[in-house]
Protein backbone atom coordinates (compact mmCIF):
# COMPACT_ATOMS: atom_id res chain seq x y z
CA UNK A 1 0.00 0.00 0.00
CA UNK A 2 1.45 3.09 -0.90
CA UNK A 3 1.47 6.30 1.88
CA UNK A 4 -1.64 8.27 -0.39
CA UNK A 5 -4.05 5.52 -0.47
CA UNK A 6 -3.28 5.10 3.49
CA UNK A 7 -4.68 8.56 4.25
CA UNK A 8 -7.30 8.66 1.57
CA UNK A 9 -10.71 9.54 3.01
CA UNK A 10 -12.48 6.39 3.97
CA UNK A 11 -16.44 6.54 2.17
CA UNK A 12 -15.61 5.99 -1.43
CA UNK A 13 -16.18 9.27 -4.31
CA UNK A 14 -18.70 11.24 -2.67
CA UNK A 15 -17.03 11.78 -0.26
CA UNK A 16 -14.14 12.61 -1.79
CA UNK A 17 -15.44 15.05 -4.32
CA UNK A 18 -17.38 16.44 -1.04
CA UNK A 19 -14.52 17.38 0.94
CA UNK A 20 -12.03 18.55 -2.13
CA UNK A 21 -14.87 20.81 -3.34
CA UNK A 22 -15.90 24.14 -1.37
CA UNK A 23 -18.97 25.13 -2.54
CA UNK A 24 -20.58 21.66 -2.63
CA UNK A 25 -19.20 20.83 0.92
CA UNK A 26 -20.86 24.00 1.98
CA UNK A 27 -24.37 23.08 0.24
CA UNK A 28 -24.00 19.73 2.01
CA UNK A 29 -23.61 21.39 5.19
CA UNK A 30 -26.17 23.88 4.73
CA UNK A 31 -29.03 21.21 3.66
CA UNK A 32 -27.83 18.71 6.75
CA UNK A 33 -27.91 21.75 9.17
CA UNK A 34 -31.66 22.64 7.53
CA UNK A 35 -33.04 19.18 8.48
CA UNK A 36 -31.82 19.37 11.57
CA UNK A 37 -33.49 22.67 12.42
CA UNK A 38 -36.65 21.53 10.46
CA UNK A 39 -37.10 18.75 12.90
CA UNK A 40 -36.61 20.92 15.92
CA UNK A 41 -38.82 24.14 14.66
CA UNK A 42 -41.60 22.77 13.06
CA UNK A 43 -43.25 21.03 15.65
CA UNK A 44 -43.41 24.25 17.62
CA UNK A 45 -45.67 25.85 14.91
CA UNK A 46 -48.07 22.99 15.67
CA UNK A 47 -48.30 23.98 19.41
CA UNK A 48 -51.01 26.14 20.62
CA UNK A 49 -48.92 27.41 23.32
CA UNK A 50 -45.60 27.12 24.86
CA UNK A 51 -46.68 28.85 27.96
CA UNK A 52 -48.68 27.28 30.42
CA UNK A 53 -52.00 29.37 31.25
CA UNK A 54 -52.27 30.33 34.71
CA UNK A 55 -54.66 31.40 36.60
CA UNK A 56 -55.70 35.39 37.69
CA UNK A 57 -53.02 37.12 34.70
CA UNK A 58 -55.54 39.52 32.81
CA UNK A 59 -54.11 41.43 30.39
CA UNK A 60 -53.49 45.23 31.50
CA UNK A 61 -56.34 47.84 31.83
CA UNK A 62 -56.14 50.99 30.26
CA UNK A 63 -54.53 53.08 32.74
CA UNK A 64 -51.87 49.99 33.58
CA UNK A 65 -50.99 49.94 29.81
CA UNK A 66 -50.44 53.80 29.42
CA UNK A 67 -48.30 53.92 32.26
CA UNK A 68 -46.06 51.03 30.98
CA UNK A 69 -46.19 52.52 28.05
CA UNK A 70 -44.07 55.41 30.32
CA UNK A 71 -42.22 52.45 32.27
CA UNK A 72 -40.60 51.63 28.40
CA UNK A 73 -40.07 55.42 27.46
CA UNK A 74 -38.15 56.62 30.50
CA UNK A 75 -35.90 53.67 30.01
CA UNK A 76 -37.25 52.19 33.76
CA UNK A 77 -35.82 48.60 32.14
CA UNK A 78 -31.94 49.80 32.06
CA UNK A 79 -31.86 49.58 35.57
CA UNK A 80 -35.08 47.43 36.69
CA UNK A 81 -35.36 43.52 35.25
CA UNK A 82 -38.52 41.89 36.25
CA UNK A 83 -37.94 38.51 36.28
CA UNK A 84 -37.08 36.60 39.35
CA UNK A 85 -35.37 34.26 38.59
CA UNK A 86 -35.84 30.07 40.47
CA UNK A 87 -32.52 30.42 43.05
CA UNK A 88 -32.60 30.92 46.53
CA UNK A 89 -31.39 34.05 47.21
CA UNK A 90 -33.47 35.49 44.47
CA UNK A 91 -36.91 33.80 45.74
CA UNK A 92 -35.66 35.15 49.36
CA UNK A 93 -35.96 38.68 48.65
CA UNK A 94 -38.05 39.19 45.94
CA UNK A 95 -40.81 36.39 46.03
CA UNK A 96 -41.88 33.50 44.37
CA UNK A 97 -39.52 32.57 41.20
CA UNK A 98 -41.37 34.67 37.49
CA UNK A 99 -43.70 32.19 36.01
CA UNK A 100 -43.72 32.63 31.95
CA UNK A 101 -47.59 32.99 31.85
CA UNK A 102 -46.95 36.84 34.15
CA UNK A 103 -45.31 38.42 31.15
CA UNK A 104 -47.23 36.49 28.30
CA UNK A 105 -49.23 39.89 27.68
CA UNK A 106 -46.49 42.20 27.28
CA UNK A 107 -45.20 43.33 24.01
CA UNK A 108 -42.43 43.83 24.63
CA UNK A 109 -41.33 42.09 27.32
CA UNK A 110 -39.60 43.78 30.04
CA UNK A 111 -37.57 40.92 31.96
CA UNK A 112 -34.49 43.12 31.63
CA UNK A 113 -30.96 42.27 31.97
CA UNK A 114 -29.48 44.90 34.34
CA UNK A 115 -30.17 45.52 38.19
CA UNK A 116 -28.89 49.08 39.31
CA UNK A 117 -31.92 48.71 41.49
CA UNK A 118 -34.08 45.83 42.74
CA UNK A 119 -36.05 43.55 40.40
CA UNK A 120 -39.87 44.75 40.30
CA UNK A 121 -41.53 41.72 38.91
CA UNK A 122 -43.57 41.86 42.40
CA UNK A 123 -43.32 45.25 43.55
CA UNK A 124 -47.28 45.72 43.41
CA UNK A 125 -48.57 46.26 46.57
CA UNK A 126 -45.79 46.48 47.91
CA UNK A 127 -45.80 50.24 48.66
CA UNK A 128 -48.97 52.75 49.06
CA UNK A 129 -49.16 55.28 46.20
CA UNK A 130 -48.18 57.95 48.29
CA UNK A 131 -44.89 56.44 48.90
CA UNK A 132 -44.40 55.55 45.63
CA UNK A 133 -45.60 59.19 44.15
CA UNK A 134 -43.00 60.41 46.82
CA UNK A 135 -39.81 57.87 45.45
CA UNK A 136 -40.79 58.95 42.24
CA UNK A 137 -40.72 62.41 42.33
CA UNK A 138 -37.45 62.30 44.53
CA UNK A 139 -36.40 58.78 45.27
CA UNK A 140 -33.80 59.88 48.05
CA UNK A 141 -36.71 61.50 49.67
CA UNK A 142 -37.78 57.90 50.91
CA UNK A 143 -34.40 55.88 50.24
CA UNK A 144 -31.80 58.82 51.42
CA UNK A 145 -28.72 56.24 50.00
CA UNK A 146 -30.37 55.57 46.09
CA UNK A 147 -28.65 56.70 43.67
CA UNK A 148 -32.19 56.61 41.15
CA UNK A 149 -33.12 59.83 39.29
CA UNK A 150 -36.31 61.40 39.99
CA UNK A 151 -38.77 61.64 37.87
CA UNK A 152 -40.70 65.03 38.88
CA UNK A 153 -41.87 65.90 35.77
CA UNK A 154 -44.27 63.06 35.49
CA UNK A 155 -46.48 64.21 38.33
CA UNK A 156 -47.55 67.50 36.24
CA UNK A 157 -47.15 65.69 32.72
CA UNK A 158 -50.74 65.33 31.56
CA UNK A 159 -51.49 61.47 30.39
CA UNK A 160 -52.03 61.43 26.61
CA UNK A 161 -54.13 58.41 25.73
CA UNK A 162 -56.05 58.96 22.91
CA UNK A 163 -54.36 56.22 20.77
CA UNK A 164 -54.82 53.48 23.81
CA UNK A 165 -57.84 51.84 22.05
CA UNK A 166 -55.28 51.70 18.73
CA UNK A 167 -52.42 50.11 21.09
CA UNK A 168 -55.38 47.64 22.33
CA UNK A 169 -56.26 46.59 18.91
CA UNK A 170 -52.70 46.02 18.04
CA UNK A 171 -52.28 43.91 20.86
CA UNK A 172 -54.85 42.27 19.91
CA UNK A 173 -53.18 41.31 16.78
CA UNK A 174 -50.31 39.64 18.38
CA UNK A 175 -52.12 37.75 20.71
CA UNK A 176 -53.36 39.63 23.86
CA UNK A 177 -57.12 38.73 24.13
CA UNK A 178 -58.43 42.39 24.49
CA UNK A 179 -62.57 42.18 23.76
CA UNK A 180 -64.41 44.80 21.30
CA UNK A 181 -65.97 45.93 24.75
CA UNK A 182 -63.10 46.94 26.05
CA UNK A 183 -61.30 48.43 23.40
CA UNK A 184 -64.54 50.42 23.21
CA UNK A 185 -64.08 51.73 26.96
CA UNK A 186 -60.67 51.67 26.99
CA UNK A 187 -61.26 55.94 27.81
CA UNK A 188 -64.05 55.24 29.90
CA UNK A 189 -62.21 52.54 32.15
CA UNK A 190 -58.57 54.75 31.93
CA UNK A 191 -60.59 57.28 33.89
CA UNK A 192 -62.49 54.98 36.15
CA UNK A 193 -59.40 53.45 37.50
CA UNK A 194 -58.14 56.57 38.31
CA UNK A 195 -60.81 57.43 40.69
CA UNK A 196 -63.55 58.71 39.04
CA UNK A 197 -67.55 57.57 40.30
CA UNK A 198 -67.53 54.46 41.41
CA UNK A 199 -70.18 53.04 39.34
CA UNK A 200 -67.97 53.38 36.60
CA UNK A 201 -65.24 51.65 38.29
CA UNK A 202 -67.20 48.71 39.22
CA UNK A 203 -67.91 48.57 35.63
CA UNK A 204 -64.23 48.63 34.85
CA UNK A 205 -63.76 45.73 37.32
CA UNK A 206 -65.89 43.44 35.88
CA UNK A 207 -63.80 43.83 32.91
CA UNK A 208 -60.39 43.94 34.46
CA UNK A 209 -60.77 41.62 37.86
CA UNK A 210 -58.49 42.41 40.14
CA UNK A 211 -57.92 45.85 39.08
CA UNK A 212 -56.96 48.22 41.92
CA UNK A 213 -58.22 51.69 41.97
CA UNK A 214 -55.77 55.13 42.35
CA UNK A 215 -57.22 56.33 45.87
CA UNK A 216 -55.33 59.40 45.48
CA UNK A 217 -55.28 60.58 41.89
CA UNK A 218 -54.15 63.84 41.32
CA UNK A 219 -56.22 66.91 40.78
CA UNK A 220 -56.84 68.03 37.18
CA UNK A 221 -56.97 65.16 35.40
CA UNK A 222 -54.58 62.30 35.02
CA UNK A 223 -51.34 62.32 34.79
CA UNK A 224 -48.11 60.28 33.75
CA UNK A 225 -47.26 59.60 37.22
CA UNK A 226 -50.80 58.42 37.95
CA UNK A 227 -50.86 56.18 34.75
CA UNK A 228 -47.04 54.44 35.75
CA UNK A 229 -48.07 54.05 39.54
CA UNK A 230 -51.08 51.69 38.46
CA UNK A 231 -48.57 49.79 36.28
CA UNK A 232 -46.33 49.48 39.30
CA UNK A 233 -48.86 48.45 41.42
CA UNK A 234 -50.16 45.54 39.48
CA UNK A 235 -46.61 43.78 38.42
CA UNK A 236 -46.33 40.51 40.09
CA UNK A 237 -50.00 40.58 42.00
CA UNK A 238 -52.05 38.26 39.06
CA UNK A 239 -50.97 34.88 40.67
CA UNK A 240 -52.37 34.03 44.01
CA UNK A 241 -49.39 32.06 45.09
CA UNK A 242 -50.73 30.43 48.04
CA UNK A 243 -53.27 28.63 46.32
CA UNK A 244 -50.61 26.53 44.58
CA UNK A 245 -47.96 26.42 47.96
CA UNK A 246 -50.61 24.37 49.73
CA UNK A 247 -50.80 21.54 46.58
CA UNK A 248 -46.77 21.59 45.92
CA UNK A 249 -43.72 23.10 48.02
CA UNK A 250 -42.62 25.27 44.92
CA UNK A 251 -41.66 28.13 47.28
C1 LIG B 1 -30.08 54.74 37.29
C2 LIG B 1 -30.82 53.56 37.63
C3 LIG B 1 -32.32 53.64 37.84
C4 LIG B 1 -33.30 54.04 36.95
C5 LIG B 1 -33.11 54.60 35.54
C6 LIG B 1 -34.56 53.81 37.59
N1 LIG B 1 -34.35 53.27 38.84
FE1 LIG B 1 -35.81 52.67 40.14
N2 LIG B 1 -34.39 52.20 41.52
C7 LIG B 1 -33.03 52.31 41.34
C8 LIG B 1 -32.35 51.95 42.58
C9 LIG B 1 -30.85 51.97 42.80
C10 LIG B 1 -33.35 51.63 43.52
C11 LIG B 1 -33.17 51.19 44.99
C12 LIG B 1 -33.16 52.42 45.90
C13 LIG B 1 -34.50 53.08 45.94
O1 LIG B 1 -35.49 52.46 46.40
O2 LIG B 1 -34.61 54.24 45.47
C14 LIG B 1 -34.61 51.77 42.81
C15 LIG B 1 -35.86 51.50 43.38
C16 LIG B 1 -37.06 51.54 42.70
C17 LIG B 1 -38.34 51.12 43.24
C18 LIG B 1 -38.56 50.51 44.63
C19 LIG B 1 -38.30 49.02 44.54
C20 LIG B 1 -38.36 48.29 45.85
O3 LIG B 1 -38.68 47.09 45.82
O4 LIG B 1 -38.06 48.88 46.89
C21 LIG B 1 -39.28 51.34 42.29
C22 LIG B 1 -40.76 51.04 42.37
C23 LIG B 1 -38.59 51.91 41.14
N3 LIG B 1 -37.26 51.99 41.42
C24 LIG B 1 -39.22 52.28 39.96
C25 LIG B 1 -38.55 52.87 38.88
C26 LIG B 1 -39.24 53.37 37.72
C27 LIG B 1 -40.73 53.30 37.48
C28 LIG B 1 -38.28 53.90 36.90
C29 LIG B 1 -38.48 54.59 35.57
C30 LIG B 1 -39.38 55.74 35.56
C31 LIG B 1 -37.00 53.70 37.56
N4 LIG B 1 -37.21 53.09 38.76
C32 LIG B 1 -35.79 54.08 37.01
C33 LIG B 1 -32.39 52.68 40.17
C34 LIG B 1 -33.01 53.16 39.03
Amino acid sequence: MSQSSQHAPAGGGFQKILETNSILLIVGILLLVSVGGIVEIVPLFYLKNTIEKVEGVRPYTPLELAGRNIYVREGCYTCHSQMIRPLRDEVERYGHYSLAAESMYDHPFQWGSKRNGPDLARVGGKYSNDWQRDHMRSPQSVVPSSIMPGYPFLASAPLKAEHLAEQMRLLRVVGVPYSDEQIENAQADLLAQNGADSAAAAEMQKRYPNAVLNDSPAKGGVTEEDALIAYLQHLGVSVDFKLYEDKANIR
